[in-house]
């Protein structure tokens, strides 16, 4: 293979000021190759949902680029970008908004083109992943917090994408389904990028971290290392659960 099909994401350059003057973006460079799991780590303002929101072209308008499999962010290749870059947001409802689960998780690739028992097969694959079947046709808003985050996994899901892009994904589940979706993630073929402050998730779930702070990446290696430098971890407002040792917990598995 050559070296440009093996790069799932490159950000090169990303600098990004709201339109109240605000930075939050002074020149990000990383990229994430094919069927890696990296973790995006950074406290509260690092500009980490900024980030996200350009790799699909939801932002857009500051400096730099943005490729995904070689295709360059922008409105040229919009509809292919956003079947390839799933992103789940950090609050599910960004992402729900028809009146059943059902509609939502069956929206994407119904204006993708797919029609019929291909997009009822879709919609039933999507939601048997995250747990959610019996709910299909339930009202999204009728739906707990951590169920509504499962049904938003599945709209993204759904679109089978190259990239899937989780804006803190394990916020405000229980433990059980916490751990669900971790075997879910671990269980797809798919490029992974996960904003997360679950700094055991991010040991677990992606061999490789980068930290966002104050709108650079400050730091990009192996998880365990990262987790393991104190000094690094304070300078970024980072900090482990109480009795959480980064170094006693096995090398996340590969993909199954
Ligand atoms: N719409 C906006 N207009 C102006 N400034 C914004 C806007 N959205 C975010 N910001 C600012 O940009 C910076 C980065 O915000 P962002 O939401 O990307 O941080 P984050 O790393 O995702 O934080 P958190 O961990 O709290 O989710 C912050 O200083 C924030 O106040
Ligand atoms: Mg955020």
């Amino acid at each position: 293979m050559d070296p440009v099909s093996t790069v799932s994401l490159a950000v090169a350059g990303l600098a990004f000021a709201y339109p109240d003057g605000h930075q939050a973006l002074f020149g990000v460079d990383f990229t994430v190759a094919r069927g890696e799991r990296v973790a995006l780590l950074g406290p509260n303002g690092a500009g980490k949902t900024t980030l996200v929101l350009h790799l699909n072209g939801i932002l857009t308008g500051g400096t730099g680029t943005v490729t995904v499999a070689g295709l360059e962010v922008g409105k040229r290749h919009m509809a292919e970008i956003r079947r390839r870059v799933g992103i789940v947001f950090q609050d599910p409802d960004d992402q729900l908004f028809m009146p059943t689960v059902r509609e939502d998780v069956a929206f994407g690739p119904a204006a993708a083109g797919l029609r019929g028992a291909g997009l009822e097969e879709r919609v039933d694959r999507a939601l048997g992943l995250v747990g959610m079947a019996e709910f299909k046709d339930r009202p999204p808003h009728h739906l707990s917090f951590g169920q509504r985050r499962r049904v938003a996994v599945a709209t993204v899901l759904a679109m089978e994408p190259e990239i899937l892009v989780l804006d803190e994904p394990s916020s405000n589940l229980d433990p059980a389904s916490r751990r669900e979706l971790a075997d879910i993630l671990r269980s797809l073929d798919v490029t992974v990028l996960m904003v997360t402050h679950d700094l055991p998730y991010a040991l677990e779930l992606c061999p490789r971290s980068l930290i966002l702070s104050d709108g650079v990446i400050a730091a990009d290696g192996g998880t365990a290392d990262l987790l393991a430098d104190e000094a690094l971890m304070r300078a970024h407002r980072l900090e482990l659960p109480y009795g959480f040792d980064p170094r006693s917990v096995p090398a996340p598995p590969g993909r199954s």
